[in-house]
């Protein structure tokens, strides 16, 4: 995710920013920038890649006692020179630093663009900085017009803004992305996390939602958008720096498992539309058509991503009533596919950089046929060789097994589905509006499920010295059983294997003896009755049955040993639930195997090879 650090001071702030650029360095980011404020000129540098590259440029310019500094990882525009932040307005008198998505941007682009500003970037903050810079013409104040933009904008920041004209101040705001302010002597600093200022200080005042922060050199005020006084203690650090980088978590895979409820919405955001229950999403604007009158759909990935996959066919022939292929792409590219006209070929990918995807894309794309992605890392390889596409934005994604961007990507399915099955009429406006309100329900739920790990962590302990497991699940939740048995196999190298419920008989029920524990995920909807039986097979055979499911009856409180509950939604969403527990149940027996959890043996996050 983007980072943010901003100093005030009496030290060289080039030295401070880069530093604690370093610092938020693992959060993930494609490029980035600083502004040096000093002699009454702001002077802005920025760069895609690498901070120490960014290093290098800065020590060529002059010394400042002021100045912002971001690490960009690109969401609208890629990740260039002139999409990096900082951004300036038209004047080079204001220079802001923005985490966050800006929604309305587009609306308050025409606006601006219609008073005269000149838009520079691709990003949805530049709209930000032109409308501060049209409340500072009105007002000649820096924290006024900043508090009066806000009131235009719709959507998250977290946002740090200076200007030439007022070089003794730094203005904040907050809605939605973090920002801490550090309080040094003679000197204050304010970032996304406290990582980038402990170096400096262990006293911080974290900004709430709706608050700006005026910081000089010796003092920070804090108000709310209607101009009131806010009095806030400061607190002390006592954690290290590792503690601070997982968000207090132990490790990045339980705090990105965590962040699910955040990622979900942020999947969703600005992609819904209510009224009509249909879904909007702008890099499949331009090829609207061709996927609304696609034969087929093929869609190639690997890993977890192919899971996403399986999914998506569910969902996709269900619902929109398009026939859907998915093929592992290491498979796909030797075995001669047979691709027609009206054929849409999609990749799925979370790292955009798999090889195997790239070329079994590569290879879709010589037959003439369109190829679309669904990419979590914008600019990525995958991203940039498709013809259009969507990124699922769920923010980097450091643990090796992959949590929040799977969910991601399903919600992004789920999008796709609803605009297609609304575009081809095989779903009702009514039923639209019935899935778009179910989704927005989502976040709410996941947090449920992680509110409740207790049960999870038990079972985890029952069973972390198994040698075998067994995940069923039928329907839409069968790649889900999938997913759950990778995930275990991944952190914990337990053998696990995922099978569709009803075919267990054919084959895998030889294995049941009371050592191995059977995953069910036998949620209400038509396949409960089906999954019943499946489980009374596993118990008649000493098996033991650990269950997801919504509102167990007295049935399955009579055959499962373990019962996780988790809420209720309409089937084509409920694998984004069901598999949170699994994800869960792999953690927490890894980490009592003493597993490493983030880094497994011999797995790497990103398959640049055959
Ligand atoms: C690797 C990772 C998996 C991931 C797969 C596909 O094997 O360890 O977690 O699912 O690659 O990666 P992609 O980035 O293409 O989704």
């Amino acid at each position: 995710m983007c980072g943010i650090v901003g100093y005030i001071g009496d030290k060289d702030a080039r030295e401070v920013l880069v530093e604690g650029l370093k610092r938020l360095e693992y959060r993930g980011y494609d490029s980035a920038g600083v502004a040096l404020l000093a002699n009454n000129r702001i002077d802005v540098l920025k760069t895609p890649g690498k901070v120490t590259k960014l290093e290098e440029m800065v020590s060529g310019v002059q010394q400042a006692k002021i100045g912002i500094g971001h690490t960009r990882w690109a969401t609208h525009g890629e990740p260039t020179t002139v999409n990096a932040h900082p951004h300036m307005d038209c004047t080079g008198n204001i220079a802001i630093i923005h985490n966050g998505i800006i929604e309305n941007h587009s609306a308050l682009k025409t606006k601006l663009t219609s008073l005269g500003h000149t838009f520079r970037s691709q990003t949805d903050t530049e709209a930000l900085v032109h409308l501060i810079e049209e409340f500072y013409s009105r007002t000649n104040n820096l924290e006024m017009a900043v508090r009066f933009a806000l009131k235009d904008v719709d959507g998250t920041f977290g946002l740090v803004v200076m200007a030439a004209s007022e070089p003794d101040i730094l203005v904040a705001a907050r809605r939605g992305s973090p920002l801490v302010i550090g309080l040094g002597e003679s000197e204050n600093l304010i970032a996304s996390d406290a990582s980038a200022l402990i170096r400096h200080t262990r006293n911080v005042i974290y900004l709430h939602d709706n608050e700006i922060a005026v910081i000089t050199r010796n003092d920070v005020a804090l108000k709310n958008l209607d101009d009131e006084t806010i009095e806030r203690e400061a607190e002390h650090l006592t954690f290290d720096l590792e503690q601070i980088e997982k968000g207090g978590f132990d490790h990045f895979m339980l705090k990105e498992i965590n962040e699910q409820p955040e990622t979900i919405r942020n999947a969703f955001r600005g992609r819904l539309i209510e009224e009509t229950g249909i879904s909007n999403m702008g890099g499949l604007h331009e090829v609207d058509d061709k996927i609304t009158n696609a034969k087929r759909f093929v869609i190639l990935a690997c890993g977890t991503s192919w899971h996403a996959a399986l999914v998506g066919k569910y969902i996709l022939e269900q619902y929109a009533k398009i026939p859907v292929e998915v093929d592992y792409a290491s498979e796909f590219r030797y075995r001669n596919p047979v691709l027609m006209e009206g054929d849409v070929v999609w990749a799925i990918s979370q790292s955009g950089e798999t090889l195997d995807t790239l070329a079994a894309l590569r290879e879709a794309r010589k037959s003439g046929v369109p190829v679309y992605g669904i990419v979590n890392v914008v600019g990525s390889t995958i991203a940039r060789e498709t013809d259009a596409g969507v990124y699922i934005h769920a923010g980097p994604e450091i643990g090796v097994a992959s949590t929040k961007a799977f969910t991601s990507q399903l919600a992004v399915l789920n999008l796709i589905n609803l605009l297609v099955a609304r575009k081809r009429k095989t779903i009702s406006e009514e039923q639209g509006r019935e899935i778009v309100a179910e989704m927005r329900k989502l976040p709410g739920k996941i947090q449920q499920i992680l509110d409740n790990t207790g049960v999870i962590e038990s079972i985890a302990e029952e069973f972390k010295d198994s040698r075998n497991f067994l995940y069923l699940g039928r329907g839409v939740n069968f790649p889900v059983a999938l997913e759950g048995a990778l995930k275990l196999k991944e952190i914990s190298y337990i053998h696990a294997e995922g099978y569709p419920a009803a075919e267990m008989k054919h084959g895998p029920i030889a294995l049941i003896d009371d050592n191995m524990p059977a995953v069910f995920i036998a949620l209400g909807d038509s396949t409960y009755d089906k999954i019943l039986s499946n489980i009374q097979e596993v118990r008649a055979r000493k098996g033991n049955v650990i269950v997801i499911a919504n509102e167990p009856d007295s049935r399955l409180k009579e055959l499962a040993r373990h019962i996780i509950q988790i809420p209720k939604t309409i089937d084509i969403l409920s694998p984004i639930l069901s598999v949170i527990p699994l994800q869960l149940l792999s953690y927490y027996i890894a980490v009592k195997r003493g597993c490493n959890v983030d880094q497994p043996r011999n797995l790497a996050k990103s398959v640049t090879v055959e």
